[in-house]
């Protein structure tokens, strides 16, 4: 592994002296809870996903992240929305990428999960960042960065004004379906751990885990693809891997059972019931 995500036990364990840590085989904070619980576009099976009703929801429910959705405007603004158009989740339509920061603030997006929710906006990724970071963690997406030439240099440009770009600063990960946009990512941002996310069984060989493991902290597939022996074989190459997307307390069982680092869900309380 490239940068090391060193889990709250051990640095705990760094922390004391050698006498110390000789008994320190009792489990830490980490080793007791031994993996990251990510609110999903926010807690998104209580509020309209990538909203800040969603957020404050994985805040409020003490996710150990919150995973967002980064897009880019007409007019060049890093947006947070899922989909490539505004269709499914607000009152308007078009692709993202052809309306201006003010038309797509002007849309609710918050309606379509809920009256209460009306008037929730389309969160810029500035204004992400201002709000939650060294709150929470934030695991970023590049949703379909092929659409926006140029957005990792934005992405990494943003971090960089805020101080987010140092090792271990304020759990940030940034991670994309986009292998070649995670590259470049980790070569602009050298110290922020990179992920890169799959659904297919294409990509959990051998072969392709040895390539991600060259410029990728963690390996994040969907949970279907996930077997003990996968985890293992992530692990051996020096990645984390953290799975997705869960919505049920028996998919949270399952992956809490194969040991990945981290569980990505849109019902923080199926993953840990203390929320
Ligand atoms: O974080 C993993 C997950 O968000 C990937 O799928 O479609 O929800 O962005 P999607
Ligand atoms: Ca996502």
């Amino acid at each position: 592994m490239k940068k090391t995500l060193i889990g709250t036990g051990v640095a705990l364990t760094l922390m004391l002296s050698p006498f110390q840590q000789v008994f320190a085989a009792e489990p830490t904070t980490g080793e007791l809870r031994q993996f990251d619980t990510v609110a999903h576009r926010g807690a998104a099976g209580y509020a309209p996903e990538n909203t800040i009703a969603a957020f404050d929801k994985g805040l409020e429910m003490k996710a150990d992240y919150i995973e967002i959705d980064v897009q880019r405007s007409k007019d060049g603004e890093l947006v947070v929305i899922h989909d490539t158009t505004v269709d499914r989740t607000t009152d308007g339509t078009g692709r993202v990428g052809d309306l201006t920061l003010e038309e797509l603030r002007s849309l609710d997006a918050g309606s379509f999960k809920g009256e209460q929710f009306a008037g929730e906006k389309i969160p810029t990724f500035k204004e992400i960042l201002d709000r939650y970071h060294g709150k929470i963690g934030i695991l970023i997406e590049l949703k379909a960065p092929e659409l926006y030439p140029g957005i990792e240099e934005a992405v990494a440009q943003e971090l960089t004004e805020r101080n987010l770009d140092k090792p271990q600063n304020d759990k940030i990960i940034i991670q994309s379906f986009n292998f070649e946009s995670m590259k470049k990512m980790d070569a602009l941002l050298p110290k922020v751990p990179i992920g890169v996310l799959t659904y297919s069984s294409l990509y959990t060989t051998d072969a392709a885990l040895q390539e991600f493991a060259k410029y990728a902290d963690l390996f994040n597939p969907s949970y279907g693809l996930v077997s003990k022996e996968l985890v293992d074989k992530v692990h051996n190459l020096g990645m984390e891997i953290q799975s997705w997307t869960v919505r049920s307390p028996e998919a949270a069982q399952f992956l809490i059972d194969m040991k990945v680092d981290g569980i990505i869900t849109d019902y923080p309380d199926y993953v840990d019931p203390r929320n």
